[in-house]
């Protein structure tokens, strides 16, 4: 894939919405492009959760895809996605790990949330990837939010350009998608085990409804996390929230 020229928006309710009122209006807009936001006032994270990101700090982007890969592909998406968020990571200095599905953490602490949104199409995939990447906030920013949360700022101490930190993962998405696009899941998986956190440790998945444990064993072929229950049966799980203690197992 390729990216077409950022647009930056001052303000915006939410880059992913925007997007997909763009693809509403003109459906013809082409697979790469990018909208970048200074500001978000509705920003939108998983289980309709807001994204919070102070004016400027941050980075809060979105891009489109439309592709032609299997359907079954697209919940792994994400992890390939948040895969090119940890190599631009350590670019900068930070050592990140990969947080199933859709988040990027530094030890207990996320740095980065991924959104993707399935736009139904007859012929095509469309799909709309909002990417939430903390790169100034400070620790008293950091600390409002409901759940341990940092930043490239907190973890160097470095202040960084948000159009730079932008630039360098546009320089590497187009390869871990493209890899994806070829494969799914199971062209990026060595990567996904080699920095996943929680693999092999006690796991609680939370979903709308019931809540799940075991151990987190592998993930499966389109990325579907496989818990290891106490009674030792294996159960797939595509969706919820995962929370691991890190206790070995
Ligand atoms: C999550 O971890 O819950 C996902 C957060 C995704 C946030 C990004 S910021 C850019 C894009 N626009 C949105 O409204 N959400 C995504």
């Amino acid at each position: 894939m390729k990216f077409e020229k950022t647009t930056w928006l001052d303000s915006v309710d939410s880059t992913n919405t925007y997007l997909r009122a763009m693809l509403e209006a003109d459906p013809s807009i082409p697979s790469g492009t990018v909208i970048a936001a200074k500001e978000q006032t509705a920003g939108r994270g998983q289980f309709g959760r807001t994204w919070l990101a102070t004016p400027g700090q941050n980075l809060t982007f979105s891009f489109l895809l439309k592709t032609e890969v299997d359907l079954a592909w697209v919940p792994s998406l994400p992890m390939a996605i948040a895969l090119a968020v940890s190599e631009t990571l350590s670019a900068f200095g930070v050592n990140a790990q990969v947080k199933w599905p859709n988040d990027v953490l530094v030890g207990n602490r996320k740095i980065c949330g991924i959104l993707v949104d399935n736009i139904y199409s007859k012929n095509q995939i469309v799909l709309i990837s909002g990417i939430g990447l903390n790169v100034n906030m400070p620790e008293e920013e950091a600390e409002k939010i409901d759940r341990p949360a940092t930043s490239i700022l907190i973890e160097t101490g470095v202040t960084q350009q948000v159009e730079v930190v932008l630039d360098a993962l546009l320089k590497r998405l187009p390869s871990w998608i493209g890899r994806w696009s070829e494969g799914g899941f199971p062209e990026i998986k060595k990567d996904w085990i080699a920095c996943a956190a929680g693999l092999g440790h006690r796991a609680i998945v939370r979903q709308r409804l019931r809540k799940l444990e075991g151990i987190l064993e592998d993930f499966g072929e389109n990325g579907e996390l496989i818990l290891k229950e106490e009674n030792g049966q294996r159960r797939m799980v595509w969706t919820g929230d995962l929370e691991t203690n890190g206790s070995v197992a």
